[in-house]
């Protein structure tokens, strides 16, 4: 029987009740697909930073590497020194397992609410493609009379041919087993010199796509054109931040925080990619069965396409898809159901195999394999 080993890394406030949910699912979707996972917990974020002061260590990092792919949950709390948790833990296992892509999906699925009126699925279903390792994420920067009126901070965004030309090539394959549309978004007639780079890349790139339309939009504008028109884009490329603000956008659009997913891809086959969904350990809900799974739960889809369970994957998808477009509310009390509750449900669809029209999951397994 095929079986896949998984780090699972709960986190903190909701990741651990979101986690369990996904797990609840993939419990249901080994069942209805005739495959195993053995799953290694792994107890990283904010309570086990406080108690023991451990952040990722070299040592934990091989540890994760023998696995075949990591399930994460969310991590971040008051308690915890702001910045301390996301650089020493999440930037810190994209960069050490070389996560070149961070895959955001803003689809919305049918049935589901979303805040813009006359929105359909037929005009939001794209995909950003956000670059994961570098930009501004780098943290790398300086500051002089830190305290005083003269205190003077330099940020620094770096970008390297290396890096954005193998985010772009991912972006171009998986354009071109979509609509066979990629945009740059980026800010170009601000920060030039990055800007130019992105540019020439995408345009050499390019020339190895020829079946692949390209074009470009500040970031400013996808900002203006996302929530109106966001049938204009099928798989946008972009840089760190850009791509973790305009993700944030595209969330609302398809229902909410709760309900996005992601992938951080390793391309090279040598160290496991990592799927969570976009959403933060949302303190200000946590404890109180309030936070929607879906997020996670498509996330745990997207983990299934890249292990090769493409068929898990797409029912993954629609069970998802079907439970959502049955609640209430998408967030808090008017779910009319708990975390736990609905991964029960999401759980018992799997079984049935429910399809989703043009599957994400589908298309995404078929450039995510390692
Ligand atoms: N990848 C990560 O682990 C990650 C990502 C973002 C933020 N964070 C951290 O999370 C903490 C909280 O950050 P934040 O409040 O800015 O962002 P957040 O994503 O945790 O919450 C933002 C809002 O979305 C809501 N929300 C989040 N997840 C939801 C879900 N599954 N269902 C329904 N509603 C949901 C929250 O209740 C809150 O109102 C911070 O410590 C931050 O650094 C971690």
């Amino acid at each position: 029987m095929r079986s896949h080993s998984i780090a699972v890394l709960p986190g903190d406030g909701v990741g651990p009740e979101v986690t369990a949910a996904a797990l609840e699912v993939l419990d249901a979707a080994q069942d209805a697909f005739g495959f195993t996972t053995e799953r290694t917990d792994v107890p990283l974020g904010a309570e086990h930073y406080l108690r023991t002061g451990e952040l990722l260590t070299p040592d934990l990092v091989e540890r994760l590497r023998a696995h075949d792919a990591i399930l994460f949950g969310a991590i971040g709390s008051p308690q915890a020194p702001p910045g301390v948790l996301e650089r020493g833990i999440i930037l810190a296992l994209r960069g050490a397992m070389q996560q070149a892509v961070n895959l955001r999906p803003v689809r919305l699925y049918p049935g589901v609410p979303t805040p813009v009126a006359g929105l359909t699925p037929q005009r939001c279903d794209l995909v950003v493609v956000r670059e994961n390792t570098e930009g501004s994420y780098v943290a790398e920067g300086s500051a002089v009379h830190r305290g005083t009126s003269a205190w003077t901070a330099v940020q620094e965004s770096v970008n390297t041919w290396y890096a954005v030309e193998r985010a772009v090539d991912f972006a171009f394959r998986l354009a071109s087993v979509r609509r066979g549309r990629l945009t740059l978004c980026h800010k170009t007639n601000v920060l030039v010199e990055a800007g130019a780079l992105w540019s020439a890349v995408v345009e050499e790139v390019g020339r190895r796509y020829p079946d692949v339309e390209t074009d470009y939009v500040h970031v400013d504008a996808m900002c203006m054109h996302l929530p109106v028109s966001p049938e204009r884009f099928d798989v946008v490329v972009t840089d760190n931040l850009f791509g973790d603000i305009v993700t944030d956008l595209g969330a609302v659009l398809q229902g909410g925080l709760g309900v996005a997913a992601s992938g951080n891809l390793h391309l090279g086959g040598r160290a496991p990619s990592m799927f969570e969904p976009v959403h933060g350990s949302a303190p200000d809900i946590a404890g109180r069965g309030w936070a929607n799974p879906a997020g996670a739960c498509l996330s745990l889809a997207m983990m299934l396409g890249h292990l090769g369970e493409g068929e898990a994957a797409a029912a993954v998808e629609g069970a998802t898809a079907q439970v959502l477009a049955e609640l209430p509310a998408l967030a808090g009390a008017g779910m009319g159901a708990s975390t736990g509750e609905l991964g029960g449900r999401i759980a018992a669809a799997v079984a049935q195999r429910p399809a989703v029209e043009n599957s994400l999951m589908s298309q995404l397994a078929q450039v995510m394999s390692p």
